[in-house]
């Protein structure tokens, strides 16, 4: 079997995107393996998961760094430690300074809950539901320097349904963003898709 992709993910909560990374690496035929997880937050509740499944992990605050660059140059540090080659951001709330994001695409994948191009940033399923769509879902993409943009990986879509409020067609698309990160990391650590710039 050729040899298994590098993998570190980047969280700062929940981490329910890493652990369905995590569940489907435990696979010995899939073609990545999860060498680290990294958290901005203590408390981020996938962190504790992470170390449960013994995977390694580690903690910085931004807030005891100088800069965004000095944060990004310890993270960076810490991938370096983890051999790492490709980067999935799983809820990760922190902007990159241009230059680690530079550093990193063609190497970093982002799951956003929504349809890019559609409901960029912050609370898209909200944005979905007032914009009156009836077709909602979750966009994995490579990550360059521009926010929530970058090309396509790949997109599972979800119906919005009449009574649908933001907890419920979250729940809806949260559920396809588990299968659509693992596919997409599939697909991207067997070269079935590179990095093009747009
Ligand atoms: C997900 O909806 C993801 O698409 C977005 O942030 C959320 C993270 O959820 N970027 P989790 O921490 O993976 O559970």
């Amino acid at each position: 079997m050729p040899e298994r992709k590098r993998v570190a993910i980047l969280i700062s909560g929940r981490g329910s995107n890493m652990v369905a990374l995590i569940e489907a690496a435990r696979d010995p035929n899939f073609p990545a393996e999860i060498v680290g997880v990294f958290s901005n937050k203590a408390d981020a509740p996938g962190l504790a998961f992470a170390r449960e499944a013994g995977v390694p992990t580690a903690f910085r605050s931004h807030k005891d760094f100088a800069s965004r660059e000095a944060f990004d140059a310890e993270i960076c540090a810490i991938l370096a430690g983890w051999n790492t080659e490709l980067v999935c951001l799983a809820g990760f709330m922190r902007i990159f300074s241009t230059g680690f994001a530079a550093n990193w695409t063609g190497r970093m994948l982002n799951i956003h809950p929504s349809l890019l191009p559609a409901f960029k940033g912050l609370k898209p399923q909200q944005q979905a539901l007032d914009a009156g769509v009836t077709e909602a879902g979750c966009t994995v993409h490579w990550v360059i320097p521009e926010l929530d943009d970058g090309p396509t990986i790949l997109q599972r879509t979800v119906p919005v349904l009449a009574g649908d409020d933001e907890a419920s067609l979250s729940a809806r698309i949260l559920a396809e963003e588990h299968k659509a990160y693992p596919e997409a990391l599939r697909l991207v650590a067997t070269g079935a898709a590179v990095y093009r710039a747009d």
